[in-house]
């Protein structure tokens, strides 16, 4: 089975993310990873299912996530493909599924796609990494919603294993077409 992720990733999670998952489905899969941004002309006949993750920043999904799924639509409804989203919403549990996010829930009620499989991943707060304007609105957004705002700290909200899960459930997909 050939499958192709692609990952729109501003600050590394979601790059990370997909790379997890296509080592774990390299057992049963040859996996071809690659950044939305990079991608030019691309069959999608290739491959037997298409993955694409992205993140959010101040609201929104990278303009390329919309671009590349307009553009190939008709492939990926005929497909078996999977959508996930990745953002620090979703760090609080109730937040963490296609219904509970805001963000995922906007996206699949503006897109034609209709992924296969769909999921929400919390994604990492990284302080120090950011340039200082950054820093101050996520600290912001942090002290009205109740989360971290020491801009020393570094964490990872990435639920590992739900990452797996998900892998796993993508992996059986073709059983079930
Ligand atoms: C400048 C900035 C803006 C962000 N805006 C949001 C946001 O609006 N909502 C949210 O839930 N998370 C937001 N985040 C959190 C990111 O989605 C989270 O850090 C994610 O792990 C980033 O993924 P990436 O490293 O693949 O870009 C923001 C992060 C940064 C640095």
């Amino acid at each position: 089975m050939k499958v192709l992720i692609l990952y729109s990733s501003r600050d590394g999670q979601t790059k990370t993310i997909a790379s997890y998952i296509a080592k774990e489905l390299s057992v049963v899969a040859t996996c071809e990873i690659q950044d939305l941004a990079d991608v030019g002309q691309i069959d999608l006949s290739q491959y037997q299912q298409v993955m694409i993750g992205a993140s959010v920043r101040y609201g929104h999904f990278n303009p390329s996530l919309t671009k590349f799924v307009n553009k190939h639509v008709e492939q990926l409804n005929q497909m078996p493909s999977a959508f996930f989203a990745v953002n620090l919403t979703a760090r609080k549990p109730e937040k963490r599924s296609p219904q509970t996010n805001a963000y995922v829930r906007k996206f699949l009620l503006s897109t034609p796609w209709q992924p296969t499989l769909c999921t929400v991943f919390a994604g990492a707060l990284r302080y120090p990494r950011y340039r200082w304007i950054d820093r101050v609105m996520i600290q912001l957004i942090m002290r009205m919603t109740g989360g971290e705002t020491d801009t020393s700290k570094e964490v990872e909200y990435t639920d590992w294993q739900q990452v797996s899960g998900f892998a796993q459930d993508f992996s059986e997909l073709s059983y079930k077409k």
